[in-house]
């Protein structure tokens, strides 16, 4: 084939880069923090072979159609592909590829640093540390949990899940999941979705977001959690009702949440999660470590330049188009 169009739809870490340029020295890079307007994205997508994308971008069958039919593969720098229309690609024989895999020690980390920081109430203590209320020592100043002892109750039990499960071990935790089609790993007992909210301390969030998945956390889950839990969530703001959540921890009826994720995002400055002292929220940074991220755009060219060279993506979404 002639040189391929190619899009990149956000500024990617150097390692992916270099590597594209290896193979495509022409491509197109969108620099600017900000993502695309949605009208830059159709306007500046029109005619080309591959697409890298990242969470930002609605891909869509609208934006496929706009593209044209010479697209080969999208690549989005992300595990999650909630943001692409994965049927519709799949019927345009169009390859969606992911990175799965080099960021799971990274979002395990991130899940086992929020729940250390909601246990110990991190953030709260700090702004109060800032805010000049720290007088002295007192002994009932700003208790919070222990994790040694306590169990951890991890919801969707894949590479993520289990890398959960494998930290929570040395903190000697008690583990149990709830994952219809996941083998038992590290000592964690398979449990129905009742006994796990019913018996946890700490709620991890591992799903995807899908159609089933989508406000899994609502008014009756939170309702069947215990009054000292803690939620944690890591994966996608919408496997989460935040309505819920807000009166959960505002009421006191669970002890904190800490989130990584939201719905949307980013979070409006003006949404009541944000009053609250027991809701620790970051602005989606499971994967953000360097290393990681390198990783991450290189897997995500890797699969890109696989797509527009018609072979298989090393990280395929839809295997179905190459059967
Ligand atoms: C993903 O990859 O899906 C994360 O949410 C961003 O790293």
């Amino acid at each position: 084939m002639t040189h391929p169009k190619i899009l990149i739809t956000r500024l990617i870490p150097d390692a992916g880069l270099a590597l594209l340029r290896q193979h495509y020295p022409n491509f197109e890079v969108w620099t600017p923090d900000l993502p695309m307007s949605r009208e830059e994205l159709i306007q500046k997508s029109k005619g080309v072979d591959g697409l890298l994308c990242a969470l930002t971008e609605k891909i869509d069958a609208e934006l496929m159609d706009s593209i044209g039919p010479q697209l080969k593969v999208i690549s989005s720098m992300s595990v999650g592909v909630d943001h692409i229309d994965i049927p519709a690609a799949t019927q345009r024989k169009i390859a969606v590829g992911n990175t799965p895999g080099v960021l799971t020690d990274a979002t395990a980390d991130q899940a086992f640093a929020l729940m250390l920081a909601a246990a110990r109430r991190i953030t709260e203590a700090e702004r109060f540390l800032r805010v000049g209320k720290w007088q002295t020592w007192i002994p009932n100043l700003l208790l919070g949990a222990d994790l040694a002892g306590a169990t951890l109750g991890i919801i969707g039990f894949g590479r993520i899940g289990q890398a959960v499960a494998k930290r929570a071990q040395g903190f000697d935790m008690r583990i149990i999941y709830h994952s219809p089609n996941a083998q038992p790993a590290y000592n964690a007992t398979k449990v129905d979705l009742d006994t796990l909210l019913k018996e946890s301390d700490f709620i991890s969030l591992h799903v995807p977001l899908k159609p089933e998945t989508k406000r899994l956390v609502n008014a009756d889950f939170l309702s069947k959690m215990k009054p000292n839990a803690i939620l944690v969530n890591t994966t996608r703001g919408g496997v989460l009702d935040q309505t819920a959540l807000y009166n959960a921890l505002k009421s006191k009826q669970i002890f904190a949440a800490a989130l990584d994720v939201t719905d949307p995002e980013p979070l409006p400055m003006d949404s009541p999660l944000l009053e609250l002292e027991n809701c620790l929220i970051v602005p989606h940074l499971g994967s953000a470590t360097k290393k990681t991220r390198d990783k991450m755009a290189v897997l995500a060219v890797e699969n890109l330049i696989a797509g527009v060279e018609n072979k298989k993506l090393p990280n395929c979404v839809n295997l179905e188009i190459y059967l």
